[in-house]
């Protein structure tokens, strides 16, 4: 969801910033825009992708070291040149670009109409361009960094909703303004450049350093300077970091697709997700970032884990594993749902946050109504300096490295496999012994292995992708661990082919989908070796009866399944808790081809964003 670069330096700002762009693409956008300052503000603005705005630059060169860029994913005004960032104020020397929703927008609007301001947008961008101009007019005097960022300030605390802003002004060229509430930015440090970024996978290779801006934080940065002050011109307490990725983690490498990388990185994002977290001598997880005694674990009585999408669907599994090894009640809940819902919770109850992110808006507010109400709120977070992560009064971290497809992949694995620990150290301190806790550790530290077993399979998977390219829909279906993959397999193959899927647990096949069945619509059956097997046998021939194709997961030597399926695609042998860890792999690989095969853009899917910021 919309994203945001912006630099200050010595050297050419387009081609940094159109490459910051290309980097953001993967958030979702639907036009993109820059302004460069180089004694007049110029700008350059379209609706499409990056490469449309790439070839107006082509055709209309802009040159400076200082500009503001932004790819927007439409919320207010629909998708035109015009309302493409950044937007101007009524003077046309002040220059905006913006992450985020102005809430009040309307009333501000009329109030800058009645005092003789005219928009050529329908956004609420403009309207606060218009307010920071019109504040940076009413301080008068001499023109500097100081009155912009005093004009900034102003006018943000007119503002209600979110955002994350670059802002620059012709009359002040040695300074850029960036500001947050809400939608993340990041200042990058350089020699004798420094950046404003909505992710820091746009300055990767520029920027060594970083500072992850907190809310209401104001940043003012000159080429050789920063400064961090807070809304009301307080001092803010900043950390800087160092930018841990290096440019091959944010790049395709030999991958055509960043999904197809990420799908392949997940033997190593998943020995990340439980290196140093299993420990020999206890035979147990450790969870140091949990922030709790064992008596506090010990204590819990309920568990929520709440997220959107992909998320959600890992929750799901953690739903089931959790409840396995630790017998300790778990929920699962939209955090768009939770948000609003007023859940009787008791007090003992623990509620944990899911996001790759750690920005998803509806995730954001469902910890933070989770901790208004007073319970111990936690985040199972990627990003480690997200607002989630920051919030949270503990959790863990996944370490995938970064996630750059718009489809999760390797977010999910990682997210399951957290949720498993937390089983396991749950199971641990109340009815696991010893044994079974080696034996849980054994199997889990096996799966990576398990993982690039099954990718050596990928050539064949693409065959079976190819051969139902025909379908004009599908159905995933599977039971208990399995019936949230069913979910997941079904969300991979409607984001990026724009197939109708649908994802159901097996047994409810005859209660409404099975009146779908036919010859178009084949079924993938998630249906390894595991204690429903049979039950899944038997709903894969009431599909085959009604001359629906079948392409069924199953687990290496159960031949019962080559009988009844049209094809079967295997998974190694492992606990029935752990399958969706293996058996997901292939359905993400069966919709990527799949994808490609139908020539959609899989990366870069129609109408959605990586990381929606907004509600
Ligand atoms: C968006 C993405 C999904 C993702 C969901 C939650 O919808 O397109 O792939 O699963 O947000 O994202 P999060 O960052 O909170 O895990």
């Amino acid at each position: 969801m919309c994203g945001i670069i912006g630099y200050i330096g010595k050297s050419e700002a387009a081609p940094i910033l159109l490459e910051g762009l290309r980097r953001l693409e993967y958030r979702g956008y639907d036009s993109a825009g820059l302004a460069i300052l180089n004694g007049t503000l110029s700008v350059r603005k379209c609706k499409g992708r990056i490469a449309n705005l790439t070839d107006l630059i082509g055709r209309e060169p802009i040159h400076g070291d200082v500009g503001i860029s932004h790819t927007r994913w439409a919320t207010h005004g629909g998708v035109t040149d015009e309302n493409a960032h950044p937007h101007f104020d009524e003077s046309g020397k002040l220059a905006l670009v913006h992450n985020g929703v102005i809430e009040n927008y309307q009333t501000l609007k009329e109030q800058l109409l009645s005092e003789g301001h005219h928009f050529k947008s329908q956004t609420d961008t403009e309207v606060l361009a218009h307010l920071i101009g019109k504040h940076f007019e009413a301080l008068g005097g001499e023109a500097s960094g100081p009155r912009l960022v005093e004009a900034v300030r102003a006018a943000l605390k007119e503002v209600t909703g979110t955002y994350g802003i670059a802002v620059m002004h012709e009359a002040v060229p040695e300074t850029l303004v960036g500001a947050r509430r809400g939608s993340p930015l990041v200042l990058g440090i350089g020699k004798g450049e420094n950046f404003l970024a909505s992710d820091v996978s746009a300055i990767v290779g520029h920027a060594r350093e970083a500072v992850y801006l907190r809310d209401y934080d104001v940043v003012t940065l000159g080429r050789d300077d920063f400064e961090i002050t807070t809304l009301d011109g307080g001092v803010s307490g900043f950390k800087v970091s160092k930018v841990e990725f290096s440019e091959d983690d944010v790049n395709k490498g030999a991958f055509p697709h960043f999904m197809l990388k990420e799908i392949f990185e997940q033997p190593e994002s998943l020995q990340n997700a439980i290196r140093g977290r299993l420990s020999v001598e206890e035979s147990t997880a450790k969870l140091g970032g949990l922030n709790m005694t064992p008596q506090q674990l010990r204590d819990i009585e309920r568990i929520v884990l709440t997220g959107c999408g992909t998320a959600c669907h890992a929750a799901m599994v953690g739903e089931y594993v959790i409840e396995t090894l630790a017998h300790v009640p778990t929920e699962v809940e939209f955090a768009s749902e939770f948000r609003y819902r007023n859940m009787p919770m008791n007090k003992d109850t623990v509620v944990f946050a899911i996001s790759q992110s750690g920005e998803t808006a509806d995730t954001l507010a469902a910890l933070r109504e989770s901790q208004r109400k007073g319970h111990r709120t936690l985040g199972i977070c990627n990003n480690v300096a997200s607002t989630i992560a920051r919030e949270s009064d503990g959790g863990v971290y996944m370490h995938a490295g970064p996630e750059i497809g718009v489809a999760a992949t390797k977010s999910f694995t990682s997210q399951v496999a957290v949720l498993t620990l937390l089983g396991l150290l749950l199971g641990r301190i109340r009815h696991l012994s010893t044994s079974d806790g080696i034996r849980i550790m054994e199997e889990m530290k096996a799966i990576p292995e398990k993982v690039r077993e099954i990718l050596k399979q990928n050539d064949r998977i693409k065959e079976i992708a190819h051969k139902y390219a025909y379908a004009k829909a599908m159905m995933f279906l599977g039971r208990q661990f399995n019936y949230p993959v069913a979910m997941e397999g079904a969300l991979k193959m409607k984001e990026i082919s724009y197939l109708h899927a649908e994802g159901h647990p097996s047994a409810e096949l005859k209660h409404g989908v099975i009146a779908l069945i036919s010859p178009e619509v084949p079924s993938v059956f998630i249906a390894p070796d595991d204690s429903v097997y049979d039950k899944n046998i038997s709903n894969i021939e009431e599909v085959k009866a009604r001359k629906g194709p079948v392409i069924a997961i199953g687990t290496e030597g159960s031949s019962k399944l080559e009988k009844v399926a049209d094809d079967v695609i295997y998974i190694p042998r492992c606990p029935d808790y752990l399958s969706p860890l293996l058996t997901v792999i292939p359905l993400q690989l069966f919709a990527y081809h799949l994808a490609v095969k139908l020539g959609c853009d899989v990366d870069k899917p129609r109408n959605l964003a990586k990381s929606v910021t907004v509600e």
